[in-house]
């Protein structure tokens, strides 16, 4: 069935470039599958406008309409928008008072998934294993009460921006220090010595998990942003090479946290089974980076859902959850 679909990318976040790249490739095969696809784009200073300037393989610039208008207008809108003002809750508030179905977590799951220190705490309370950790305030003293090499990160950002390995003292001040410059809230974590393995995760009421798959970092300390988005530096392995029950450990708790967090559509559970064999959640990525070769992509590629029918699914059960919501007396 092909729909009318308007695809939002760019956004206020440094992850402006990345979002831009995940869309091309959504744009590509929901055309290829017969959707009619609108882009708009919302630039770093904010302001949205229908339709791309400078990239030529998005929809063109559409004069004349209004992207207010536009968005009640079509079937169905995939925010492919990632960090603050874009996977945080923001936009999915906007598409919750525009009444159009979207793609991926609402408002409370996007925000939450978001803070990785609520995050965590919503996740220790439903019996989950995380990863340890202390949250700084603005203002507090750079502190661990763990061993070296610890994790400094922002709370609420992604593609590894302003996070640090501290291997001492001066390192933990200057990694806080940074963190601070991109949020008011910092966490200090302990570090997992282990095998980082992500799943998919896919589904609204249902949801199940992909086959996990391990990150090998080839060239760097740890899965930095070079080691994301530079080619060559990370290899994908799938299934990751861990125990069968550890896969199934993996995709059990993926799912766990998916259901925890209220989240809809899609995720990727970033974790990690440390040396001892215990699984630990580090984070769901509500947006994840949505590519055709991008990990969640490959992932659901290696557990036979390719990806032009991957984007199908989302745009159904974007529909799915608003009629069914749409029935709810409130
Ligand atoms: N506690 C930890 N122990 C060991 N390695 C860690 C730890 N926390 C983070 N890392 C490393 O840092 C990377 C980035 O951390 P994390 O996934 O929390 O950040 P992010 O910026 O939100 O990532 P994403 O791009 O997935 O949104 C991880 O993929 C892992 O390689
Ligand atoms: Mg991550």
């Amino acid at each position: 069935m092909s729909r009318r679909i308007a695809v939002i990318l760019g956004g206020r976040s440094s992850e402006n470039p990345i979002s831009i790249a995940s869309a091309q490739s959504v744009v590509r095969a929901l055309e290829s599958s017969g959707d009619e696809v609108l882009a708009i784009e919302v630039g770093r200073d904010g302001r949205w406008q229908l339709g791309t300037a400078g990239h030529p393989e998005l929809p063109a610039r559409l004069p004349g309409k209004e992207v207010a208008t536009t968005l009640s207008d079509v079937d169905v809108v995939f925010p492919v928008l990632h960090g603050p003002f874009g996977e945080d809750g923001t936009v999915q508030g906007l598409l919750e008072l525009a009444g159009v179905p979207y793609v991926g977590a609402g408002v409370l799951a996007s925000a939450l998934c978001m803070d990785k220190d609520v995050f965590k705490a919503v996740l220790r309370d439903h019996g989950i294993p995380v990863t340890e950790n202390i949250t700084l305030r603005l203002g507090d003293e750079p502190y661990s009460p763990f061993d070296f090499p610890v994790f400094v990160k922002p709370a609420r950002l992604g593609s590894s921006v302003g996070i640090t390995m501290a291997h001492d003292d001066d390192e933990l001040r200057r990694g806080v220090e940074l963190a601070f410059e991109h949020d008011e809230k910092v966490l200090v974590e302990r570090f997992v010595a282990g095998v980082e393995v992500e799943v998919g995760v896919l589904g609204n009421l249902k949801p199940f998990a992909s086959l996990p798959g391990e990150i090998v970092v080839t060239h760097n300390e740890w899965y930095d942003f070079e080691a994301k988005y530079d080619d060559g530096e990370m290899d994908l392995v799938v299934p990751a090479r861990i125990t069968e029950e550890q896969i199934e450990r993996a995709q059990e708790l993926a799912v766990r946290a998916f259901v925890a967090t209220d989240c809809e559509g899609m995720a990727r559970a970033d974790m990690f089974v440390r040396d001892d064999g215990e699984v630990l959640v580090n984070e769901l990525n509500t947006i994840p980076g949505f590519t055709s070769t991008s990990v969640y992509a490959r992932l659901f590629e290696a557990s036979d859902i390719p990806y032009p029918e991957l984007l199908q699914r989302l745009a159904d059960l974007a529909v799915e959850r608003f009629e069914r919501r749409r029935a709810l007396r409130f």
